[in-house]
């Protein structure tokens, strides 16, 4: 594995794997390396020949009040597990000023999309997604895939995602990765260290009330609110979780669902507290015809 620092190093490696016919693939992370990302990495091996998984911490999705300085940093595990897992070919590791050279404050383009960006986690979290936009267009920026491999883990990133590379008309595959969860079915995340064994196992209680939403969803409920207040109450009934939020939104622009119109998809998502940690986690379900 080449471990790579520099923007221009970057698309030279990669100017010169397209010359040799190959195709690239990104996997763009934090770091803090778990299943989550690894099955990313697998997915990524299986739709490109040439595999770069990127580690930055990007300073610009933080909030004032959030976790940027304590984010779990593990550099060297990060590169043992990439090599256990195999074909990956580069690590791009910049830093903050290779990335942001004028500095992550003085960043004067920046890549949004307001109205997807206000829903959901938006709406908790202003300038995040803005930051997200922006250091992925960076990323692909330097490192030239012909595919990007996201998580659905983080559904409205993903979307927007799809939508920046869409809109942009940048000439990129952008691919979705399922969610993978530990065995209580609490969805993997760099942020689940933080948690106490107690915490990790009450933290089920999220998948639990997804799975219990999209249940009811194709079940036939009819009545939205019906199904966030179950979701609610089900979330309630663990103490140590303080709920955010509990939303069903279209597929399509994420925007809240009224009404269940037949045949067509939302999204379950929740966004839950235990202490200063946030987790979220969101499911797919198709109101039955
Ligand atoms: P990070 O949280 O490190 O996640 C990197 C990728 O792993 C994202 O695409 C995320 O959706 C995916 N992922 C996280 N947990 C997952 C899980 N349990 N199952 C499947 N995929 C999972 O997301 C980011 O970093 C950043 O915002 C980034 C896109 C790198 C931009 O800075």
């Amino acid at each position: 594995m080449k471990i790579i620092r520099t923007v221009a190093e970057m698309q030279a490696h990669a100017d010169q794997k397209r010359m040799e016919g190959r195709t690239l693939a990104l996997v763009p992370t934090m770091g803090s390396l778990h299943e989550g990302h690894l099955s990313l990495v697998r997915r990524a091996k299986a739709e490109a020949d040439h595999v770069t998984v990127s580690i930055f911490v990007n300073p610009t999705q933080f909030g004032p009040n959030e976790d940027f300085k304590a984010y779990p940093r593990n550099f060297q595990r990060d590169c043992e597990l990439l090599e256990e897992v195999g074909g990956v070919s580069t690590i791009f590791a910049p830093d903050e000023a290779t990335l942001y050279p004028e500095g992550s404050d003085q960043q004067r383009v920046w890549v949004t999309c307001p109205e997807m960006s206000r829903q959901l986690c938006g709406k908790y979290r202003p300038g995040h997604f803005e930051g997200v936009l922006t250091v992925v267009m960076k990323l692909l920026a330097a490192c030239k895939p012909h595919n990007v491999i996201f998580g659905l883990k983080d559904i409205q990133q993903y979307i927007l995602l799809k939508q920046m590379v869409q809109d942009l008309a940048l000439d990129i595959k952008v691919i979705g990765g399922e969610t993978v969860r530990e065995p209580n079915g609490l969805a993997y995340s760099s942020r689940n260290e933080y948690l106490t064994a107690d915490e990790r196992s009450q933290a089920s209680i999220i998948s639990k009330a997804i799975n219990s939403a999209t249940q009811m969803i194709e079940d036939g409920e009819e009545n939205p609110i019906a199904v966030t207040g179950l979701m609610r109450e089900m979330i309630h009934s663990v103490p140590q979780a303080k709920l955010q939020y509990a939303e069903i939104v279209t597929a399509s622009k994420l925007e809240p669902v009224e009404q269940f119109i037949p045949g067509v998809q939302v999204i379950v998502a929740v966004a839950v507290y235990f202490r200063h940690i946030r987790l979220i986690d969101n499911a797919f379900a198709l109101v039955p015809v």
